[in-house]
């Protein structure tokens, strides 16, 4: 007998796949103010930008529908919730390796954050190469009638790994993933000069950053504007000195 689609199902379903996708899309939200708070932290503590920058997506329902076919799983949300964790996906290009694990352990350490997977692909490259480090986390996302546990996948890497990663992913495509012999060899020569540029900046970096503290300590004193209070419109200088005074180390009791 031939199967008749009800309207009104179809019309459900559609309501009820739009709100399972919307959680998602909310942990996105959710992650990347997270992200932002912690690199304008970072930038302000250390006086440099760790984050080059940050892209997310979402999985299309088409991406997601193949995975749990290929998965062999249900065909139902719950299944597609268990199984498929990166629905929600963002990825963090950093400056320097350090920072991907300075970044990682900031968003793990946080309250509401779980890490349920962890994949370090920069201790370990996959074998065609691949660098980065990848977390799977669930984060709380509230909801008018509920709270959603929502998976989000988190990929952490450098410029460099960034760079080798999407050509090796336009290659392997391209060539519908069988890639030629000379080609993955060449890959993964590519991926070990990159690893290479990474941890060669790695060093220029610190060595100028120990310069630069060097210097700093040999200043007697601390400039208002060196404290850089005008990133967030704080007029200091409107301030009596009586008051900044009493805001000052070693002020207090007098
Ligand atoms: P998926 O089922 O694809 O999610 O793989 P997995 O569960 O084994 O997870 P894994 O952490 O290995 O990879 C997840 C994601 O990392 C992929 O969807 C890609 O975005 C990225 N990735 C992993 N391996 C490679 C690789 O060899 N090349 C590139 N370009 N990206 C990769
Ligand atoms: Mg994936």
């Amino acid at each position: 007998m031939e199967h008749v689609i009800d309207m009104n199902e179809l019309k459900n379903l559609k309501i009820e796949l739009t709100r399972f996708m919307m959680a998602y899309k909310f942990a996105i939200d959710e992650m990347s103010t997270k992200i932002n708070i912690l690199k304008d932290e970072f930038n302000y503590i250390h006086e440099y930008n760790p984050i080059e920058h940050v892209n997310s997506r979402l999985k299309s329902p088409e991406s997601i529908f193949k995975k749990i076919y290929r998965k062999g799983c249900d065909f139902s949300l719950e299944a597609i919730k268990e199984n498929v964790k990166d629905i929600a996906g963002i990825r963090i290009t950093c400056s320097f390796i350090s920072d991907i694990y300075e970044i990682s352990k900031m968003i793990a350490s946080q309250k509401d954050v779980t890490v349920v997977d962890y994949k370090d692909y920069i201790k370990n490259p996959k074998p065609n190469g691949y660098q980065s480090l990848h977390l799977i986390l669930q984060i709380p996302i509230f909801m008018s009638d509920r709270e959603e546990l929502t998976y989000i996948e988190v990929q952490i890497r450098t410029i460099a790994m960034d760079f080798w990663a999407s050509l090796e992913h336009k290659i392997y495509y391209k060539y519908n993933k069988e890639v030629p012999h000379h080609m993955v060899d060449e890959l993964k020569e590519a991926a070990i000069m990159a690893s290479q540029l990474d941890k060669k900046m790695e060093r220029l970096h610190h060595e100028i950053s120990e310069i630069k503290q060097a210097s700093q300590a040999n200043e007697s004193h601390v400039l208002l504007k060196d404290l850089q209070l005008d990133k967030l419109n704080l007029d200091l200088e409107s301030l009596s000195l009586p008051i900044i005074e009493r805001f000052l180390p070693g002020k207090k009791d007098k």
